[in-house]
């Protein structure tokens, strides 16, 4: 949809920048704008940012058919108040008039005073910098940023604009290259104050107290690049942020308050000495930092770590270019000696959720600290509860007992997690408040219907996309969930686990039927906090409603589910010999073993003792053929994470492994059949997909166990942190480089793959 004239009031902030990118991309028959500065109509002329500058705002407005105001916010009265002014022909039947302003209330409440009769769209583009004027004119300026239109009921009631004109405009700036999102006023207008004006306000003031004082301008000569970033908007234009700061006063003096209130703290804390309490502060906002870009840039932490390169482009503007990592892997290598692997994913999450619902001080030895499990973490924390660390693996969440969590500000991101997602599910189901649940890419099309559907039946409000998919959405039930009697219609740990954790909450006892023996964490946690929990040998678990947790100390075992590359590495690579220390060994999580000591490996269970209710054991492994295989059933579910690391096991192997019974690995973080039988392929072994399960055609013979089995090649890792790892161990026979693509996911329950892989003597590096 093109605009006839399209005029622009105001060139001074970027007015200019918009009138540029309408003309550039040709979006309306011409571009007039008014400024009262003839020096910049004339720049805007000469540089054609625009067709024609005007004199005045009648003549720039006469027989427009959009008119965007770009003015500073104290300017806004005085052009309405002349726009009322004008014949009832003046403008084009159709006009419809729209404003870039950073505060909405007042713009919303003036255009209602002076405008009503005609179509107004209030907007604001999260774009700009502290440059600003004709001189830093940027058509590209809009690209990849935001821009809120005011399209709620309680802002539009005023306006004459027709459903019809929001999406013009909608269009308009979609043209220019930003994503359009909807917000009330007064939303707006208090998250601006926050997250824009208040810093805005604090750079200001900062560089007036030190600039200020004559002795403490010598501060500005060692300026170090910390000094630089914060103050950096301190040099915006004062008149634009004096008249925000006036147009928005309630919600910014507020914004100030929390911000002192918070300040004071902060300085109380470093007066009384107290190290914790400033630790505490500090890693809580370095976490909630990183936590707020990635959900912002919907990807993991680790990803956004190597996100920050910037690329200048051929007309000069900055981008931020998101470089991806890959690993790779020269062919060769060996997988020796002492290895010591992360702590336990699954153990992981639900002892910070245990911890959290119960009743005092709950010490995590061990933790992980990969993505996943810190995701399940800022969710806590994110509700208010009170979590010291991690750091070095050590926890202390300060319970807050069943009912005592608070409602989160925003949505709760679980990045890559599908255990928090599903887990969370059922606990959040049983709260008063409400809630909603996003994540990364790869979560967000993960199926959901599976824990909705007995929550719902608990009487919970969950409420999923048409496609069965996050976000989740929950409403208070309005009442205590009822127990239900459910018999499971899959495998599943983490749909188990969310009506346990619902049930908790339930008014009675609830009875969960499982056709198979999925990990039971929950349940051991459970108990080791003092629950009441019953499992009986038909694998029906019991458990009474409204009990309440004592809080514990808690070790995590290393996981078996990253133990398992390593594994299978040793099993295959030239003269492999390892121990695996302190390796989880519940019964629901060892299938790994069994399937390939059924495949000839030789893997000695040493040091076999109880940690924190968990069996735990060294695993001693030396490298031997394999053997294909039929994989029993019955272990599916007990290896249900460790496949993709049994498949490069299996193409090593002489002869056929089939795999049946295991349609759960197209729902994993990827569909990892398809994902492992396409990389396979590409590293020239035989894989054949089947619906639930594989065939692979193993490639070992029995004149060399170390023979090479796999060609070079490129494997895409699907967004699947396993994925990559699985492919990373197949380089130990590999007779040409491999490069696993994009590799950030590691890190959701992996940190410090890559080196622990360089310490058993894999040829790895990151590039
Ligand atoms: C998990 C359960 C399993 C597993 C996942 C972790 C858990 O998923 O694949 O990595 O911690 O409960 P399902 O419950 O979908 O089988």
């Amino acid at each position: 949809m093109k605009f006839k004239k399209c005029a622009v009031i105001g060139l001074g902030l970027i007015g200019g920048s918009i009138a540029a990118a309408i003309k550039g991309q040709q979006l309306a028959g011409y571009v007039v704008a008014y400024t009262p500065r003839q020096d910049h109509l004339r720049i805007a002329e000469h540089f054609e940012y625009i067709d024609v500058g005007a004199e005045d705002i009648a003549s720039c407005v006469h027989h427009a058919d959009l008119v965007i105001i770009a003015a500073p916010v104290a300017a806004f009265e005085s052009i309405f108040a002349e726009l009322s002014r004008l014949p009832s022909d003046w403008l084009a039947v159709n006009v419809i008039v729209t404003d870039v302003g950073s505060v909405k209330g007042l713009v919303l409440k003036l255009a209602a005073q002076y405008i009503p009769h005609l179509a107004f769209i209030a907007g604001h583009p999260i774009a700009g910098s502290e440059k600003s004027g004709i001189l830093a004119v940027n058509p590209r300026l809009f690209e990849s940023h935001l821009c809120v239109l005011l399209t709620h009921e309680s802002d539009t009631a005023k306006s004459k604009a027709k459903p019809d004109d929001y999406q013009k405009i909608k269009q308009l700036w979609e043209n220019l290259g930003a994503q359009v999102v909807d917000m009330p006023a007064d939303e707006h207008d208090r998250v601006f104050a926050a997250t824009s004006h208040l810093p805005h306000l604090l750079a200001f003031s900062l560089v007036d107290t030190l600039a200020g004082d004559e002795a403490q301008r010598a501060i500005f000569q060692f300026a170090a690049s910390g000094f630089r970033d914060f103050t950096r908007i301190a040099a915006s234009d004062p008149v634009m942020w004096h008249d925000i700061f006036f147009a928005n006063k309630a919600h910014i003096l507020r914004a100030i308050d929390d911000f002192s209130s918070g300040l004071n703290m902060l300085r109380a804390t470093l007066d009384e000495d107290d190290h914790e309490g400033i630790l505490g502060i500090l890693t809580r906002s370095q976490a909630a930092r990183k936590h707020i870009q990635a959900v912002l840039e919907q990807r993991t932490f680790t990803s956004l770590r190597h996100s920050t390169l910037q690329q200048q482009t051929s007309n000069g503007v900055i981008m931020a270019q998101h470089t991806v990592q890959h690993f790779l892997l020269q062919p060769g290598g060996k997988c020796l000696g002492e290895i010591y692997i992360p702590g336990d994913k699954s153990i992981s999450h639900r002892s910070i959720m245990f911890g959290a619902l119960a009743e005092g001080e709950t010490q995590i030895h061990g933790f992980l600290e990969g993505e996943d499990a810190l995701a399940t973490l800022q969710a806590f924390r994110d509700m208010g509860v009170v979590i010291e660390g991690p750091k070095d693996g050590e926890v202390v969440v300060h319970g807050v007992g069943l009912y005592g969590l608070k409602q989160p500000k925003g949505d709760i991101y679980v990045g890559n997690s599908g255990t928090t997602i599903r887990l969370l599910s059922g606990l959040l189901a049983a709260q008063s408040f409400a809630s909603r649940m996003i994540g990364d890419d790869t979560i967000m099309r993960r199926p959901m219907a599976r824990v909705a559907e007995p929550l719902t039946r608990m009487g919970a409000q969950v409420e999923i996309s048409e496609q069965g998919t996050p976000p989740v959405v929950i409403r208070p039930a309005g009442q205590t969930l009822t127990p239900i009697d459910y018999t499971m219609p899959v495998v599943s740990a983490q749909v188990k686990s969310a009506i346990l954790l619902a049930g908790l909450y339930a008014d009675g006892v609830t009875k969960v039927q499982e056709i198979g023996p999925a990990r039971d964490h929950t349940e051991r946690m459970l108990k080791a906090f003092g629950c009441d929990i019953k499992v009986s040998s038909d694998r029906q678990i019991t458990l009474k409603g409204q009990q309440s947790l004592k809080a514990i100390e808690l070790h995590v075992p290393a996981d078996i589910s990253s133990a398992a590359f390593f594994l299978v590495a040793t099993s295959i690579a030239k003269d492999g010999e390892s121990i695996l220390k302190n390796i989880g060994m519940n019964p629901t999580r060892t299938g790994v073993i069994e399937i390939l000591r059924l495949m000839g490996a030789d893997i000695k269970v040493e040091n076999e003792r109880i940690m924190g209710g968990e069996p735990v054991a060294d695993l001693h492994v030396t490298g031997q053929q394999l053997q294909g295989i039929q994989i029993p059933e019955r272990l599916v579910p007990l290896a249900i994470d460790e496949f993709p690391a049994i498949f490069i096991a299996a193409a090593c192997a002489i002869g056929v492994t089939k795999l049946t019974g295991a349609q759960e690995l197209r729902v994993k973080e990827s569909d990892r059949i398809a994902a492992m039988a396409e990389g396979l392929k590409t590293l020239g072994v035989e894989a054949v997909p089947q619906p639930d399960g594989i065939v692979i055609h193993g490639k070992g013979t029995d004149a060399d166990s170390a023979a090479t089995i796999f060609t070079g090649g490129e494997i895409d890792t699907f967004g699947d942190h396993r994925i990559a790892m699985a492919f990373t161990v197949a380089a130990l026979r590999a007779t040409k480089t491999i490069l696993v693509k994009d590799i950030a996911h590691v890190a959701t329950s992996f940190p410090g793959f890559m080196e622990t892989a360089q310490l058993a003597g894999l040829a790895i590096t990151k590039i």
